[in-house]
């Protein structure tokens, strides 16, 4: 590799560190399977081995080259196929996997058959997720027998646990290439030992994980873009798998994500989310002050025309120091999605998730009270293991209190590995499949005179593209992120525009732009 004396010290420093912190983690880090601390881990990590030296990224990148150079000699520029499980931050994930192909020279198909390398990014957050991915990957040993230089990767949340990756080692030999998210940025690397070594190549080293700035990009939209803020989740929530594949909370510097953001504007983006499985506990890893709070106010200061969104906001650390600076910041939107989970005490406890169902319901009145117009939506959980018929119709009852515009309704599922999946579970699943359909039936109903109330006015919604719906060509969202099937011209597509509410259903509203 050639490299320049301090491309070749940064390397030497990155591995020195890398090494140092391998030994830190082995002695620190609980095993997937092993029992893990049942409370918040207060633990700033070190910056300094957290955010990775430049050289690092440098070392990809020359991995990149090499890849591409190989490529370069194929007879036909190589198609890869990126194929996405999960939450937003896997979709922002594989945007960064395929700035990397890109920049190796390849093309990007949907179909199986056509392509020379595929990714699937998987999610591992309920069983269901897990047995659709085996599922699909199954079937690539088709693809593989048809092309046999085919070569199969498996990242994201499910790759990263032990039993996973064993299954796939055994059972799914057509797979070329493991790595859990923490590995994300090594993909060059990975897939370069892939090819030249002719050999399996499993990454799922249980990591605290890092940050990697500066990975390549390719955003599928030039109107909405992600941004993750923060990486990781330290709140091990009884029933979740997250923290035990994702690793410990990191925060991004903030100048380095008010580059990015200000990158996105000057390019024409108008809506950025910002990412984190928990916004709120942005900055507690910082060398400085900063919370979310405050990160929210600096990116507001960007001129422009754009909006902001997060997900997700933890109901324990949200609190009015958010809601004042949400109300006060004209680029940010007035929408919040503060999964409750629960509405029964004695279950969110039980979920470890360090609130009340007074609790929460206070902090729904504090946001509504300096956002009267709050578009409110949350996650539910019914079933969890020793709920009772009661405590599931409080959750119903705080539905019905609080209105939520709109709600992500689940019915629990043990993930192995949690504590809540040694828990005796002995309600059926027809049972809870009762008390979900009455959840959904109450929250329906909700939805629809929520939506009902906007019929007539005349709101901002940004165009987001077409729907392929003759009727309704285009496809726009309200500020509060409410779908609105639209009449309207093409050219509209990426413009904000004023549009007149005709009608709506339980899960959108209907409109003409102006
Ligand atoms: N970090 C976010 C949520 C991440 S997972 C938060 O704290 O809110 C998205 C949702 O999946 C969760 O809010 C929860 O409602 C659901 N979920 C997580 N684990 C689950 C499990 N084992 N069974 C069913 N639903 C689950
Ligand atoms: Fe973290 Fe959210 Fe999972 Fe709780 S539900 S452990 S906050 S990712
Ligand atoms: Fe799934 Fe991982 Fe997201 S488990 S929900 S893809 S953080």
């Amino acid at each position: 590799m050639a490299e320049t004396p301090l491309a070749f010290f940064s390397v030497y420093l990155y591995n020195a560190l890398w090494k140092s912190r391998e030994v830190r983690i082995k002695s620190t880090c609980a095993g997937i399977y092993s029992e893990v601390p049942y409370v918040q881990e207060e633990l700033p990590l070190d910056r300094t081995q957290v955010v990775l030296p430049a050289g690092a990224i440098r070392r990809q990148e020359e991995f990149t080259r090499r890849m591409a150079a190989f490529f370069d000699r194929a007879p036909r520029r190589p198609l890869a196929m990126v194929d996405t499980y999960g939450c937003q931050q896997n979709v922002a994930d594989s945007q960064r996997i395929m700035g990397m192909l890109r920049d190796m020279g390849c093309g990007f198909t949907q179909d199986p058959y056509q392509a020379d390398v595929i990714v699937v990014n998987t999610c591992a957050i309920r069983e269901n997720a897990e047995k659709k991915v085996f599922g699909v990957v199954g079937q690539l040993v088709h693809a593989k027998e048809r092309n046999p230089d085919l070569v199969i990767c498996l990242c994201g949340c499910m790759a990263q646990q032990e039993a996973v990756a064993a299954r796939i080692r055994h059972s799914y030999r057509h797979v070329d290439l493991v790595f859990g998210p923490q590995a994300l940025w090594r993909f060059p690397e990975l897939l370069c030992g892939v090819y030249t070594e002719k050999k399996r190549v499993f990454s799922i080293a249980d990591e605290h994980g890092s940050i990697a700035e500066g990975l390549p990009v390719v955003r599928e939209s030039d109107v909405r873009a992600w941004v993750s803020v923060m990486y990781g989740c330290n709140n091990f929530c009884s029933y979740c798998i997250v923290p035990y594949v994702r690793g410990r909370e990191r925060s991004r510097e903030p100048e380095r994500i008010l580059e990015e953001i200000r990158g996105l504007v000057e390019e024409g983006y108008k809506e950025i989310t910002l990412l984190g499985q928990n916004v709120n506990s942005y900055g507690r890893d910082l060398d400085k002050p900063m919370d979310f709070a405050g990160l929210l106010r600096e990116i507001d200061r960007i001129p422009g025309d754009y909006l902001i969104r997060f997900m997700t906001s933890h109901p324990k650390d949200a609190d009015e120091r958010l809601f004042a600076a949400m109300a006060e910041c004209p680029h940010v939107a007035k929408q919040l999605h503060l999964p409750v989970q629960s509405g029964s005490s004695r279950v969110l406890k039980a979920m470890n998730r360090g609130y009340t169902r007074e609790q929460y319901l206070e902090k729904v009145r504090l946001a509504r009270a300096v956002m009267p117009e709050l578009v409110l939506t949350s996650d539910i959980i019914i079933g969890f293991p020793g709920e009772t018929e009661e405590e599931a119709m409080e959750t119903v009852s705080l539905v019905e209190a609080v209105r939520y515009d709109a709600l992500f309704t689940f019915i629990y599922s043990p993930r192995p590995g949690t504590p809540a999946a040694r828990l005796p579970d002995p309600v059926s699943r027809e049972e809870k499949q009762s008390w979900f359909d009455k959840l959904l039936e109450v929250q329906n109903r909700i939805s629809g005179e929520r939506h009902r109330a906007y019929v007539g006015e005349t709101l901002r919604v940004l165009v987001d593209g077409g729907s392929g719906d003759g009727q309704w060509p285009l496809s726009a969202r309200t500020h509060g992120g409410r779908l609105v099937h639209l009449r309207g011209d093409g050219s509209l597509t990426g413009r904000y525009v004023n549009a007149r509410i005709t009608g709506s259903n339980t899960w959108a509203l209907f409109g003409e732009a102006l």
